[in-house]
């Protein structure tokens, strides 16, 4: 059985990525920037967006935080992404989630300039990744999943895989980018019947449900691949969607939570604020 690193891979990456923008910054005569939206005092997302700003000063870019009230009015966020639209110094923009209930989310996300959308939710980009454009940006953790598996050879052709929930930010992505490695793909939502029938004939599972131990060892067959998106927070303790101590002793490959998924999503954020960069240089 192996662990799946997502820190140790997020650092080679991040590592390839200082080394890489700091020989262009001498060049071009300025850092990669990403700017970071968020409005009011969800906890979590506190967590989210302080550890995005930690990765960008772990690369040496730019990085700017623009704390908004929870009551800011759509009108007033839209200007505030407007103006970050229109600054040369931000290659990528990225309005944290969830949004207050006022706010409508999807007009917000498809404000910023597609050029800028380094969270890869914007329907132009959600578009290219459809039909394979790769000059669009990949949503953060599904890119982070497949580069997980690329870098431990395993291979998806003809393989039965299982993601279990259908979010616009890891759920459908994730099912679309399995679809190009030509693996033979379900998804499950909280309607599923049968889901422990299911899981049993997976080869691959990606939980991504949000639901403490969903998966557990009587679910799985021997060797699978299990990749647990879940960030979940039980008795102050932080799990996955998977019961990790069971169903590791039958897993081929898992990954740990903390420290599989979490950390390759934002080496993917600064990755594709990189690749931003890259295309304003070109
Ligand atoms: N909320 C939870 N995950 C994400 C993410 O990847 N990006 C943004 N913007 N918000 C989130």
């Amino acid at each position: 059985m192996t662990i799946i690193d997502g820190k140790a891979l997020s650092e080679k990456i991040l590592r390839e990525i200082e080394q890489e923008h700091s020989e262009l910054e001498k060049k071009v005569g300025r850092k990669a920037g990403l700017a970071v939206i968020i409005v009011g005092d969800n906890p979590a997302s506190q967590i989210y967006v302080r550890n995005k700003i930690k990765a960008c000063e772990r690369v040496g870019f730019h990085s700017e935080t623009i704390r908004l009230d929870e009551n800011i009015t759509e009108e007033n966020l839209l200007s505030e992404i407007k103006k970050l639209n229109n600054n040369n110094n931000v290659d990528g923009i990225l309005v944290q989630l969830p949004l207050p209930e006022h706010i409508d989310e999807l007009n917000i996300i498809n404000a910023i300039s597609a050029e800028k959308d380094v969270d890869g939710f914007h329907t132009t980009n959600i578009g290219k990744m459809m039909i394979g454009d790769k000059s669009g940006f990949l949503p953060c953790t599904p890119a982070g999943v497949i580069q997980m598996f690329e870098e431990y050879n395993i291979d998806l052709k003809g393989k039965d895989v299982l993601v279990i929930g259908q979010s616009n930010i890891v759920g459908k992505p994730m099912t679309l980018l399995l679809m190009r490695k030509h693996a033979t793909v379900q998804t499950c939502n909280s309607k599923t019947k049968n889901l422990s029938e299911k899981l049993q004939r997976a080869d691959v599972v990606i939980a991504a449900a949000g639901y403490p131990k969903l998966v557990k060892t009587t679910d799985v067959k021997e060797g699978v691949v299990v990749i647990d998106v879940g960030i979940n927070r039980v008795d102050g303790k932080l799990c996955g969607d998977v019961d990790f101590e069971e169903v590791s002793k039958k897993a081929s490959f898992i990954t740990p939570v903390p420290g599989g998924v979490g950390p390759m999503t934002i080496a993917m954020l600064i990755k594709n604020t990189f690749k931003s960069y890259n295309q304003k240089m070109n």
